[in-house]
């Protein structure tokens, strides 16, 4: 079996990490297409070094532009790789760009596509993401479904016989990875000046565009952020940086203090270092959930539902609007006692996802 992976921004490399480790010793073969969205050393190499994936067999080097721009140039680069490699399979992963422009043209070619992490809905039509993961699944061949939530949703929208729940890849590396950094297998991670790993702390994170790209809402944001009693550190995404410079935001004021992106294994020892999660990225939200560590999501929704039944994961769509206490006594709230159960599977997913992808090439 021939499998192209179309991967391109930061989530989609820890979820090849998973993948090309299922692989290895398979006999299948692997190739690795980096369309190049995401280029800053930050945001892409140090995942490769860091979780041992095999270096890029093609690198696109699409870069930024507007969305048609990048998901065209996607599509424009990747057509004449798929053309000359003709895989058994074409397989995407979550819901950026290079997502959609993967499936898109390895479609119209005919080669049979793979989604994975299928299924997933916020039913937000503002965000990017749900179009990126709607119109992939309504195209592809193969529906890889993290959760039995995902397979419900697939399953709404005429999907059921492409389904199959294969788990969630990103509890592969996040656990293999937990265990190496309590093994002490990592140095520690380069916090933010002014943060001190032995006391507590908060991690946060932002890079949606509707709480970045708004000056009034990014400046707010920000506001409640530095207002927390903990002290925050900020990993700051190169979009935020850039917002919060063109509207002349301070990110450094309060309780904030701001550092750069952290490799995987660094991001897993501040996870586990600190008292809780702020966020609007749906990796860190689940990240929080498995390593056991509450999380605030600054957002009116969530696709990864199951983090909030559960209770370790509580939505604020605008901090703005709790009083400062209240917002306060949410973020740093105790953790649950309840079981948070498996609901992302237990830690095979990807090689879950390689025996589909067999079964489904020979039966299907
Ligand atoms: C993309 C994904 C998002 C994912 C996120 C993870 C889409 C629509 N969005 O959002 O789902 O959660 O990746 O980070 O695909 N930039 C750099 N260096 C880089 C990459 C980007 O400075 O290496 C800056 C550029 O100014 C760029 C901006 O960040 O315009 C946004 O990058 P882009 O890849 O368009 O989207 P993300 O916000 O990273």
């Amino acid at each position: 079996m021939k499998v192209i992976s179309i991967v391109g921004a930061r989530p989609q490399l820890v979820k090849l990490a998973a993948v090309a480790a299922a692989f290895a010793g398979t006999g299948h073969e692997h190739l690795i297409v980096h369309t190049g969205q995401h280029y800053d050393a930050d945001l892409s190499d140090v995942f490769f070094s860091g979780l041992g994936i095999p270096d890029p067999d093609v690198h696109l080097g699409v870069g930024s532009g507007s969305h048609g721009a990048q998901t065209g140039s996607v599509l424009t680069a990747l057509d004449p790789v798929l053309e000359r490699e003709q895989p058994d399979w074409v397989l995407v992963y979550g819901d950026t760009n290079s997502t959609i422009a993967g499936a898109l043209s390895a479609v119209k070619q005919h080669l049979p596509v793979a989604h994975l992490e299928a299924g997933l809905r916020s039913f937000n039509r503002r965000m990017p993401e749900e179009h990126n993961r709607v119109l992939t699944d309504h195209c592809a061949d193969l529906l890889l479904a993290p959760t039995e939530e995902a397979m419900r949703h697939l399953a709404d929208e005429g999907l059921k016989d492409r389904a199959v729940l294969a788990g969630d890849v990103m509890v592969d590396i996040c656990l293999r990875i937990r265990d190496a950094v309590r093994a002490g297998e990592h140095p520690r991670p380069e916090l933010p000046e002014g943060i001190d790993p032995d006391q507590p702390f908060l991690l946060a994170t932002l890079h949606r565009p509707d709480n970045t790209d708004d000056p009034a809402r990014l400046a707010a944001l920000v506001r409640s952020l530095a207002s927390l009693p903990l002290p925050v550190a900020l990993l700051a995404h190169p979009r935020l940086v850039a917002r919060a410079a063109e509207h002349a935001i301070p990110l450094t004021q309060g309780s904030l203090h701001v550092g750069r992106p952290l490799p995987y294994a660094g991001l897993v020892a501040a996870v586990l270092a600190s008292q809780g999660v702020v966020t609007d990225s749906g990796g860190l939200q689940k990240e929080a959930f498995l390593l056991e560590r509450i999380c605030t999501t600054v957002r009116p929704e969530t696709e990864w539902v199951e983090t909030v039944r559960t209770g370790w994961n509580t939505l604020v769509a605008d901090p703005q609007l709790l009083p400062a206490d209240a917002w306060a006594a949410t973020v740093t709230r105790p953790v649950p006692t309840t079981d948070p159960g498996t609901p992302y599977g237990d830690g095979r997913a990807a090689r879950n996802a390689v025996r589909i992808m067999e079964e489904w090439m020979t039966n299907g």
